[in-house]
């Protein structure tokens, strides 16, 4: 977020400072979960504001997931710490506000770890303690103009993340003279035996270490000259990750940037490198984008899921600053992603993060409702039978094969009865993917949303789709996750209508796959 505008700050903080703070969640689950544009199978908050995933940590079954949260408004305000927690990564439990604002702040982005060895003797080796770190963000400091506006801080749980008691000796990483120095993510090292940390500062990441996650040292700094640098870095997160099909692992890191995503507003870089506890070398310089979509932002992964289950699973929020506050949603404001899992592969000496969904989420894929391979090759247009399925809450996967020479633009088309429509498109001359959501209804609330985003992309001899779509979203995974694209969209009635066309000449679609996917609430 740009935080230049501080006047805007303070008066929800006021808001805030006279309500009682309390959560409110008071609906039944009926009213809440059937509103227009509310999503069925992804996380959204109860009511009112969120924004970026924090905390995210297994632990003793459960997989924590606590968010940007500011319970009085449907616009961003003070923030807190709401909290949810899964055993399935698909079905979701809301408990109450873990982290509310105090003197020091409001509570920003953060991570949270299991202190396995009570290096922190905040609990005990027997129950180790639950570990949030994250940024106090000081809004009357901003407001005076001051710069040592946020810092870092730490809270302990010694039941499973039920309650949080905040250390006394907060913060445990001062600010350092960055006006921008936030969004801490935490780590245990195995090859050096600490703590590791990588925080963001404005233009670049700063990577720190320590023995008890209460007193950290500075270790070093990347990314002044390598990335984008078109917005605010904001929240990394640093893992290795194996590459796949070798016994080779590298680092990944994560940064956010807002704004200077390849489509505008916010969105996600990642490098690749070698890092050994001081200093992370990366492989290039160049930027690399997680997702090419409007809205996957502020995303980073689990920690401490067991080493059996091996994997690192990300989620991001579902939404983009350019727009999010004014986003057409009345109880509510934003969604988070499906959980991804992340994988490493190696392209021509590159090396490439892919994400696809989770597997759990195949759970909820009514298998009563599929209906498969259709049509075998379409030249114009083909309308698909949806047999009554309910589009706006699907997934769908298409295969084609490409041959030697691809249709000059191919894709598919989602519309409703009054012709409003999204469609995802494959452009040949361009080799660009396109993701247009301009007739998609609802666009007024702000200029920057009607837009069509496009993604580079040097299609083989067949072409793989796999589409999650969950009321006024879309989660597009190409080629097994090789390439993503994640847009939000608003049209004013549900699709009666899925469209595959082909401009220029036929197209052989070899497999395609559509079925309802079943609501988690
Ligand atoms: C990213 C971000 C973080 C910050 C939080 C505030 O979306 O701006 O950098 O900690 O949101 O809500």
């Amino acid at each position: 977020m740009n935080y230049k505008s501080y006047i805007i700050f303070l008066i929800p903080m006021l808001i805030w400072a006279c309500s009682s703070g309390s959560d409110k969640q008071t609906e039944s689950k009926e009213i809440r979960y059937t509103e227009q544009y509310r999503p069925q199978y992804h996380f959204s908050p109860d009511s009112a504001w969120m924004n970026d995933p924090n905390g995210m940590v297994y632990y003793d079954g459960e997989y924590h997931l606590f968010y940007q949260y500011y319970p009085d408004s449907t616009v961003w305000g003070p923030m807190h710490w709401g909290h949810a927690v899964s055993t399935d990564l698909v079905h979701w439990q809301h408990l109450p506000i873990a982290l509310y604002p105090d003197s020091l702040g409001y509570i920003f982005s953060g991570s949270a770890v299991v202190d396995w060895k009570n290096t922190s003797g905040l609990g005990t080796q027997e129950n180790p303690p639950l570990i949030a770190i994250y940024t106090y963000h000081n809004a009357l400091i901003a407001e005076a103009g001051g710069v040592d506006v946020e810092s870092q801080a730490i809270a302990y749980s010694i039941d499973k993340g039920r309650s949080w008691i905040k250390y006394e000796g907060n913060p445990v990483i001062p600010n350092d003279g960055n006006r921008d120095f936030r969004d801490p993510n935490v780590f245990w090292n195995e090859d050096i035996q600490k703590w590791n940390l990588v925080l963001s500062a404005h233009d670049h990441v700063q990577i720190y270490s320590s023995d008890n996650l209460k007193e950290w040292k500075y270790e070093s700094d990347f990314g002044v000259d390598a990335g984008g640098h078109g917005g605010v870095w904001e929240c990394p997160d640093l893992f290795p990750l194996k590459v796949d099909d070798t016994d080779e692992a590298k680092w990944v890191l994560i940064v956010n940037i807002n704004p200077g995503g390849p489509n505008g507003g916010s969105a996600t870089q990642y490098f690749t490198g070698e890092f050994d506890g001081r200093k992370f070398n990366a492989d290039t310089k160049e930027t690399k984008w997680l997702d090419w979509g409007h809205d996957n932002y502020a995303g980073v992964t689990w920690a401490d899921v067991p080493k059996e289950d091996g994997r690192r699973i990300f989620m991001g929020w579902m939404s983009n600053w350019d727009y999010a506050q004014v986003v057409p949603t009345k109880k509510w404001r934003s969604a988070m992603t499906l959980p991804r899992v992340l994988s490493l592969v190696k392209k021509k000496d590159e090396f490439m993060v892919r994400s696809t969904p989770v597997e759990e989420i195949n759970k909820i894929i009514n298998t009563e409702t599929v209906i498969s391979n259709q049509v075998k090759s379409i030249s114009d247009e083909a309308v698909l039978n949806t047999n009554g399925i309910n589009l706006n809450q699907s997934h769908l996967v298409f295969d084609f094969e490409l041959g030697d020479s691809i249709p000059h633009e191919f894709g598919i088309i989602l519309e409703n009865n009054l012709n409003e429509q999204i469609k995802f498109s494959y452009v040949d001359s361009t080799k660009q993917f396109q993701f247009d959501r301009t007739q998609s209804g609802n666009l007024s609330f702000s200029e920057k949303f009607a837009h069509i985003s496009t993604a580079p992309y040097q299609t083989g001899s067949t072409l793989n789709l796999e589409i999650f779509i969950d009321a006024a979203s879309m989660e597009i995974f190409v080629d097994n996750g090789d390439l993503v694209m994640t847009e939000i969209f608003f049209c004013t009635q549900p699709f009666s209508k899925l469209k595959i066309f082909s401009n220029g000449q036929a197209i052989s679609m070899t497999h395609s796959q559509l079925a309802e996917i079943k609501s988690i609430w």
